[in-house]
């Protein structure tokens, strides 16, 4: 797929888990299908830095070397998260000046760390609720409201100014109150001059919903490009009930490329990545009982329809509008 979305000017991309490469199948065929990985895990507070001042690279390091070494683009995950936090700080019981100094710390450590390496970062992960208010976590407390965002972008953007700056959030895909207050609170941060250059449309997506038709999908995502923002599908992952029959994989198949269209249909989309493969590595059976099967590649690494579709929208976007790039 890498080469075909290379000819396109996309990236397409993978969620890599360092847990899995003793496997030598998953590492061929990350490095052949994908020309951008993001760490699924080993970029969060909890894997970086388990006690207070040990930080620990080792298994970033892993993920960028193995990008480095396969000409893979890396997608940084995740600066400002309220979730997979470590102990000692979700439950430390700080004061908000103390917070705001671990927050400041942490992200210029870990940005200045991969300067030049990672070109995009996650800065902000999942800051609002579906309806569209804040969302009550450590740091949201310690500002006393969403400044904590405009912060962590200009710290990131101090410790990297070349770097590409997403917000990052899940059902972002669909038109409601939580997709209107994300777009209304970064277009007003944008207007003061905080440093965010993109949002990230995570793309997990279930076959129990029903899903935007495509041109609605479109015009959706374009109220963000309008506004001058970059977009990517960050995570994508379409899971189903257990166990499959074959019109479910059709039906999966379908959305994975319905999302891929509507990015080859806006300029300013510049990834599409799906979060991880193949089934049996996937986080989707763990945290949504009952459904699985959330990735384009079978267990023993075959290609599902899903597979064969994205390349085949790939292949088939020569009237895709010329990209626009940094
Ligand atoms: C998930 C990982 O895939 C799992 O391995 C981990 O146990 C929990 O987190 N949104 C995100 C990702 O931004 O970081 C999450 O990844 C999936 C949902």
């Amino acid at each position: 797929m890498r080469n075909i979305a290379q000819r396109v000017g996309i990236d397409i991309g993978t969620a890599l888990y360092t847990l899995r490469f003793d496997d030598p199948q998953y590492l061929e065929v990350a490095a052949r299908e994908f020309s951008s990985v993001t760490p699924e895990n080993e970029m969060k507070w909890e894997s970086l830095e388990p006690e207070p001042g040990r930080y620990t690279f080792e298994g970033a390091d892993r993920i960028v070397d193995f990008a480095q070494r396969n000409g893979q683009r890396i997608w940084g995950h995740t600066l400002v998260w309220h979730s997979q936090l470590p102990g000692w700080l979700a439950q430390g019981n700080f004061s908000s000046e103390q917070l705001k100094t671990l927050l400041k710390n942490h992200i210029q450590a870990v940005v200045g760390r991969y300067r030049g390496k990672v070109s995009r970062w996650d800065v902000v992960n999942e800051a609002f609720n579906e309806d569209g208010t804040l969302r009550d976590t450590i740091w949201s407390r310690a500002f006393g409201g969403p400044e904590y965002i405009a912060q962590a972008f200009r710290w990131a953007h101090e410790a990297d100014p070349n770097a590409l700056l997403f917000y990052n959030d899940y059902n972002l895909e669909f038109p409601g109150p939580k997709a209107d207050a994300v777009l209304q609170l970064l277009t007003q941060l944008r207007a003061q001059g905080v440093p965010i250059h993109g949002v990230g449309f995570q793309g997990h997506l279930s076959l129990r919903y029903g899903f935007p038709d495509a041109s609605t999908l479109v015009n959706h995502l374009k109220r963000f490009t309008d506004a001058g923002f970059y977009i990517a599908f960050t995570e994508v992952d379409v899971r189903m009930a257990l166990p499959r029959n074959t019109v479910q994989e059709l039906a999966q198949a379908q959305l994975f490329s319905q999302l891929l269209s509507a990015c080859l249909a806006l300029p300013r989309c510049l990834s599409y990545t799906v979060w991880g493969f193949p089934d049996k590595y996937s986080w989707v059976p763990d945290f949504f009982p009952g459904e699985g099967d959330a990735t384009p590649f079978n267990n023993d690494y075959t290609p599902k329809p899903a597979y064969h579709q994205l390349r085949l929208t790939l292949a088939l976007s020569g009237g895709a509008p010329a990209r626009v790039r940094p």
